[in-house]
Formats: structure tokens, sequence, C-alpha cells
């Protein structure tokens, strides 16, 4: 690899992300959609939004899909929706973003913590069991990076107790395990449609997913004021809808996905193959069933700071997602969690570093990337 080495001036920037390459790909598409709902001047509630819901439930494999203003909203609603309030637990992995905790925290339940597998950096069954109490409300469960979490064992632990599933799938949608998708896999799923997701809006926005007729119709009615119907309120809820604007970029986007997601795939397969002489480095693995859609590139990494300093000093994108475990952030300090008591999600917030990943991403930039992570280890 030493001869592809250059100087630090001659090198390019590889952004970690870059949603103006997809911009130059699709920008006469989303014009045509944007200026096709300007033109109807109908913004909220209409026929976008409503199309939008029935292709997101057909990819994810469920009758149904409501959506709402952001990620972050379809967790509180859906919390709800199963059931959860103040007093009651609920269990998730303290490596995640903070708004899988936050949104129990909203709803004035307690976030008990399971820690994660580390082979998958997801939540692990064996540890949801043992955090079960009778206050337990439901388990909460990400798909983090775009990988399924172990969902048949997780299952099986939440069916012998009767607990319901909700999945955090902000991070996988397209994902699937054992032939089913994302969102088809607990009984009530939750989307991001931020930015910078796999399928992301121009703004903020979400959608929750789910089989159930009644959970359908009672989330339709949280998400707009707990209205059963116009100027009939049954119970308090929010404002939290998906607008139109949104809702015909998201169309558009979802054309693509597809496409995206292979393209995706052959990146990361790309990174695995030229990084596996880099015993210092992990790269992520799929077990043998999921169809990982890598949302992020997640590697292990030894002297993890040092290297994302030796990166970003040669304009290599990187980020960790996330650098503190939730159970080791100010907002949970009152639940007095020691350090070590999630040992798997702290070593995983200490080695994790994401690499430059985006459906546009080019070959020489994967392998200038690889180059410099083996220079830095002096391969
Ligand atoms: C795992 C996870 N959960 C929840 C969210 C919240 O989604 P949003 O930003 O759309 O509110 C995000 C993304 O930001 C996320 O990555």
């Amino acid at each position: 690899m030493s001869s592809a080495r250059q100087t630090m001036s001659e090198y390019e920037a590889i952004p970690q992300m870059d949603l103006a390459a997809q911009y130059a790909v699709i920008g006469g598409e989303i014009r045509e959609a944007v200026t096709r709902v300007l033109a109807s001047q109908q913004f909220v509630l209409g026929k976008e939004g409503l199309a939008l819901e029935s292709e997101i439930a057909g990819l994810c494999g469920v009758r149904h899909g409501i959506g709402v203003a952001s990620g972050t909203d379809a967790l509180i609603l859906a919390l709800r929706a199963v059931g959860v309030g103040a007093g009651d637990e609920v269990i998730l992995p303290p490596f995640t973003f903070v708004a899988t905790g936050s949104a129990v925290s909203a709803l004035g339940a307690k976030p008990v913590f399971a820690d994660i597998d580390p082979a998958t950096f997801n939540i692990c069954s064996g540890e949801i069991a043992r955090r079960i109490t009778p206050k337990t409300r439901a388990i909460l469960v990400v798909h983090l990076y775009g990988l399924a979490a172990d969902m048949d064992s997780i299952r099986a632990v939440a069916k012998s107790r009767g607990i319901p599933v909700v999945e955090d799938n902000a991070q996988a949608i397209g994902a699937s395990y054992k032939g089913t998708p994302a969102g088809a896999l607990g009984d009530v799923a939750c989307i991001s449609f931020y930015p910078t997701k796999n399928l992301g809006a121009y703004g903020d926005a979400g959608m929750i997913v789910t089989s159930s007729p009644e959970m359908d119709v009672r989330l339709r009615s949280l998400r707009n004021h707990g209205q059963a119907s116009r100027y009939n309120s049954v119970e308090p809820g929010w404002n939290s809808r998906l607008d139109e604007l949104q809702a015909a970029i998201l169309r558009v986007k979802l054309r693509h996905l597809r496409e995206w997601e292979q393209a995706r795939r052959a990146h990361a397969a790309e990174y695995a193959r030229l990084l596996a002489p880099v015993k210092s480095v992990k790269t992520p693995q799929t077990p043998q069933g999921c169809a990982h859609v890598f949302h992020q590139y997640t590697i292990r990494a030894a002297r993890r700071n040092e290297l994302q300093k030796f990166l970003s000093d040669r304009k290599i994108g990187n980020a960790v997602y996330y650098p503190v475990p939730l159970h080791l952030q100010p907002i949970y300090a009152s639940l007095g969690t020691a350090i070590g008591s999630f040992p798997e999600s702290e070593r995983a917030a200490e080695e994790v570093v994401s690499l430059p990943m985006f459906p546009e991403l080019k070959l020489e930039q994967i392998q200038r990337t690889a180059g410099t992570i083996a220079e830095f280890y002096g391969i």
C-alpha cells in the first residue's frame, strides 16, 4: 500500500458522508416532487404522506405506516401505544443515540439498560432476560449501524414474559433478519428519516410501522392531538405529523433505496477486503441470515483516538457513534450507574470509529482510507 502514499497537501478531502453527491444525481427528480406539492398547496396529511405510509409499510413487510415528525416522536408515540407510562421500566441498550433513552424518559418511564453483544453492537438477549422485573413494560431494541439485532432470541425472551418489543429502526431501514425486514421484527417499529439516514428527508421526519390495526388507529389519533375524528379528542396527544414536502421528497429517494443499499454493501465488502491484513482493526461482521444496510461502516480499532487524528490530519472523514454510552451521560447520572456496569458498551465506545460510507463513495476513496489506516499501523 505504500506506493499509494502521497504528501498531505495532495489529498482531497473524503467526507464521512456526502449528501451533496446524492443531490447532484437526484436533484431534478426532487425539484419536480417539491413543485408538485407546491402546486397542490396541501402541506399536511395529504396524499403524498398517505402514499409514503403505504410504500414504507410495504418495504417493511407490515400493514400500516403512520408518518410522524421525527424518529424521536416515533419512539415516544410507539412506546406510549404499547402501554408505557410513568413509573414503568423499558429495557434498552446503553450503546445507542440518546434519543432511544430520552423517548423512554419523556414518558416518565425508567430506562433499564442491558449490555450489547460485542460481535454485533446490538442488545444481547441474555442481558435483557436478567433485567426483566414486574415493572418491565417494553423491550426497546436498536438495530445499530444498519444491522438487525438477534431477534429470534430477543422475541423468545419477550414472549415468555408477555412483554412487547419495540424496534428502534432509525438506522436499519431496508435491512432484514432471516428474510424478515427490520420493521416487522417486533410489535411496532420506529423509523427516522433524519437527513443523514439511508432514507433521509430534507428536514426532520419519521414513521411508525406496525401490523396491528388497533395500534394504527391509536397512533393516527396520538400524532394528531388525540383526535378520534375532527374536533373530537379522546386522549392527550401531540402534533407530530409528517409534512407533504418531506413525504414527496422521501418518495423520490425511496425509488433509489435498493440501489443505494447495494452500493453500500459493495463498499463494505471492499473495505473488508482491504483491511483484512490490518490485524489492529476489526471490521464489521454480518451474522448468517442478516442483510446489513451499512448505515455506518464501523470498525473497532486499537489506539482509536490516535487513528482518528491520523485520518483527520489526512482529510479523511470519520466519526465516533457513540463516544459515551447512555448510562454514563449526565442525563442518567441520577440512576447512579457506575463505570464498568456495561463493559461491552463502554469498550465499544472506546474502540469504534465509522469510516466514510455513502452510496456515491468512490473506489479510490475507499482505497485511500484503507491505505491510510494500514499506514497508521505500519503495514
Ligand atoms: C438509533 C436512533 N434512535 C433514534 C433516533 C432519533 O431520530 P430523529 O433524529 O429522527 O428524531 C436516531 C437518529 O437520529 C437514531 O440514530
